[in-house]
């Protein structure tokens, strides 16, 4: 036990669920994951979903807060001093890196997003986002709203007023973020969660009574909404496409948040008795129901009550979010307040989830470089600030964002949760690890998943992978056995390479330098510390 350093702790039980669940339930709940749904014919799509769930969804939670709760007692909190210790390499540490640039670079794109649901919220609420029925003028006021037009065009005033929102949710986030743990994080989920599980259960009753708004096309009814988000379709056909189980898998990934190196350090704030396999799959439980029981119940039917499955089709995240929904609303009585409170409604998701991307960044400073709050906040503010400039600048396609997304929001936790499992069941051992996990356990977990977090899990997660990379990263297409690798690959290596795209890997690539260097820093210090403590403890023994 590292004696040398105050560890903060949660205050209660409660609240480390709800903060792990802050972090889990977030826009991936409310937009991507209906859009996804929707996208590939539910039934099968959700089949493949609950599959990952068990496979890779449970076990890499439980994993995670084992592993963070055993580090914690440590003194360790972020993932390069928790590898540090668990992993007898002088290499470990390194790996680590991952869990900490993940959470911080995804924050410089996600706070993005954030401010565009805060903004969405203020103008429902002030009746300026009534633009009639028209689709098109809510798509030209999204585009214009976050610059997607023109490179720069946020920062040379004009159009861009997200800049606004953006200033006041960063602060919002550093503002918390600096309270601390408990008065910060956990206060602020104590609160948020409960607020946004009403106004999501409101907006629920609201879509299950919609009926069928328009007689003249009685096929627009709510019983149908449900039934093309539910209906299963052709489910054999669907479960041979692999991009079903990609999709479902890194929706899996996405939603629960693991896999990001977020719950390993959220759980390092435990103390040594107290629960984690109730806890996280009470966590993880919380985010399945926001998602699929609110998530999937809202989103999709209403948008096909008033639109049709012609309105829904072929939309992405954003633009089933940000263009199809103010429509919807346009048309509801009221439509200030059901506005208002849906995106309300997504910024405090969004919160809640951005602060566990800040915690890890912090934890890392404050441990690694011996830094107190201040200096972390203000080092952490200052490098996420960059990177959010460099998103909000290369605003044009939203190119940036998406770029980074693919890189780091998708391959890199792929890479992250691999490790994570591996290091659980093979280099902590699977017997040594799930006894750790059942250290002060409320329950017991089945015994089947000790095979499944041994085997089963690595192997599925490395065939997905490998078909992930197979299929979206090269790009072989089965019916013409060529490879065409997709435009993140061209962007960066093609014959017409795409500036904005490189530079973007290259900001990746710098963050990860960055840290990198930290992080040897890091481990001379973590070495003194260590040996340190084993003086006291040599000299401990000699006392008679
Ligand atoms: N789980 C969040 C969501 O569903 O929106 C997203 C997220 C949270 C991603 C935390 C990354 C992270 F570190």
């Amino acid at each position: 036990m590292n004696r040398t350093r105050q560890s903060e702790k949660w205050s209660s039980r409660l609240g480390v669920i709800l903060a792990v669940a802050g972090s889990a339930v977030g826009l991936g709940n409310f937009l991507r994951f209906p859009g996804l749904a929707a996208q590939y014919g539910s039934g099968a799509f959700m089949i493949a979903y609950f599959i990952s769930l068990l496979i890779i969804g449970f076990p890499i939670c439980w994993a995670e807060w084992t592993l963070g709760r055993y580090a914690g007692q440590q003194g360790y909190h972020s993932s390069p001093g928790i590898f540090n210790i668990l992993i007898r390499s002088r290499y470990g540490k390194f790996l680590g890196v991952l869990g900490v640039i993940i959470p911080v670079i995804i924050y410089m794109y996600y706070v993005y997003i954030e401010a565009w649901c805060a903004g969405y919220s203020w103008y429902f609420a002030w009746g300026e986002l009534n633009l009639g029925d028209d689709p098109a003028s809510y798509s030209d006021f999204w585009k214009s709203f976050i610059g997607f037009g023109t490179d720069g065009m946020l920062l040379e005033g004009g159009q861009g007023k997200v800049i606004w929102f953006l200033l006041a949710v960063f602060a919002v986030n550093f503002l918390i973020i600096y309270r601390g743990l408990a008065k910060g994080i956990e206060m602020f989920c104590k609160f948020a969660m409960p607020a946004l599980i009403v106004l999501a259960l409101v907006i629920l009753v609201r879509v299950l009574t919609l009926g069928t708004p328009d007689p003249a096309q009685p096929d627009r009814s709510l019983i149908n909404g449900l039934g093309s988000m539910w209906n299963p379709g052709d489910v054999r056909t669907q479960l041979a496409n692999p991009q079903l189980w990609l999709a479902a898998a890194g929706q899996i990934f996405f939603s629960l948040s693991v896999g990001f190196g977020v719950i390993i350090t959220y759980s390092s704030y435990l103390r040594d008795s107290d629960d984690v396999v109730l806890s996280g799959l009470t966590a993880s439980s919380a985010n399945e129901f926001c998602e699929v029981a609110l998530g999937g119940m809202i989103t999709v039917p209403a948008a096909y009550v008033f639109l049709g499955a012609a309105g829904i089709a072929g939309q992405g995240t954003f633009g089933l979010g940000f263009n199809v929904l103010p429509v919807v609303f346009a048309k509801m009585p009221m439509p200030a307040l059901f506005g208002f409170m849906f995106f309300f409604l997504l910024f405090l998701a969004a919160v809640t989830s951005s602060l566990s991307m800040l915690q890890p960044g912090i934890a890392f400073l404050e441990e690694g470089l011996g830094l107190n709050r201040r200096q972390s906040v203000t080092l952490l503010g200052l490098l996420t600030a960059i990177g959010c400039l460099f998103v909000v600048y290369f605003s044009k396609d939203i190119k940036a964002l998406d770029t980074i997304d693919f890189w780091v929001g998708t391959v890199f936790i792929f890479i992250l949760a691999t490790v994570t499992i591996i290091i659980f069941g093979w280099v902590v051992g699977i017997e040594k690890g799930w006894a750790e996990a059942h250290k002060g356990a409320e329950i017991r977990i089945p015994r089947f998943f000790k095979f499944i977090m041994k085997y089963l899990s690595p192997v599925y997660l490395l065939a997905i992978f490998g078909l992930f990379v197979w299929y979206n990263v090269i790009g072989y297409d089965g019916e013409t056995k060529t490879f065409n690798p997709t435009s993140y690959v061209t962007d960066l290596v093609g014959k017409e390479p795409n500036t904005v795209a490189r530079m973007s890997v290259g900001l990746v690539i710098l963050v990860t330098l960055f840290f990198l260097i930290l992080i040897s820093l890091a481990g001379k210090r973590w070495d003194a510390e260590r040996a340190g403590s084993q003086a006291a403890v040599d000299s401990d023994s000699m006392k008679p």
